[in-house]
């Protein structure tokens, strides 16, 4: 048990590293709190106008979940590697040097699903381009790819993997409440758009 407990530990940490307003600050492109949805994903370092640190945000804070799934996986095995997944996403989404107020998860969620079991992965992130492509809100293609990633889990026979999906898709969709809305009242803004 106290190696599970320094996983998650060690994956919150890694979680929490806040690399959207990391990026944004160390490129002087302003307050990223005062841009957009005030979000600090990469869909909201777009909104700078800066495509390299927006994919910069998108590689690192994917990276992070990824190299906490890994590591935990190589160090100490399988339940290590999916508990401190779960907490580096919640460390992304509530971190201690932000006074709990992260992000929604979406770069994080990816990372760490690639890293679990690629395959599905690789499912989840097609859809979520898919997805986000078509409708050209970046919310609205993230829940898609996150409500559908336990579909492809159960397809693949991973139902302890279904079990983590499933708490994830819920707190994804929890943290994109103020995004639902704007959905359904028609008011999210498109990929790229300032607003
Ligand atoms: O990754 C977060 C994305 O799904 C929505 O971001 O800034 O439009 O709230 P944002």
């Amino acid at each position: 048990v106290a190696v599970l407990i320094l996983w998650a530990a060690l994956g919150y940490l890694l979680g929490s590293i806040p690399f959207g307003l990391l990026l944004t600050r160390a490129m002087n492109l302003g307050d990223l709190r005062s841009i957009g949805s005030g979000n600090i994903g990469a869909t909201n370092v777009l909104r700078t106008g800066n495509k390299a640190a927006a994919a910069g945000t998108l590689i690192l804070d994917g990276g992070k979940g990824a190299v906490a799934v890994l590591l935990a996986r190589w160090l100490a095995g399988e339940d290590a590697a999916q508990l401190a997944g779960l907490a580096a996403f919640l460390g992304h989404c509530y971190p201690v040097w932000l006074k709990f107020k992260g992000g929604k998860g979406v770069a994080t969620f990816i990372g760490l699903i690639l890293a679990l079991h690629w395959p599905v992965g690789l499912i989840t992130c097609a859809s979520w381009l898919a997805a986000a492509a078509m409708s050209r809100i970046s919310s609205l293609g993230a829940l898609v790819a996150a409500l559908l990633s336990s579909l492809w889990m159960v397809l693949f026979g991973q139902i302890e993997m279904t079990a983590l999906t499933l708490v994830l898709t819920v707190l994804i969709f929890w943290r994109h409440r103020e995004n639902i809305d704007r959905i359904r009242k028609g008011t999210e803004s498109k990929i790229g758009q300032k607003g």
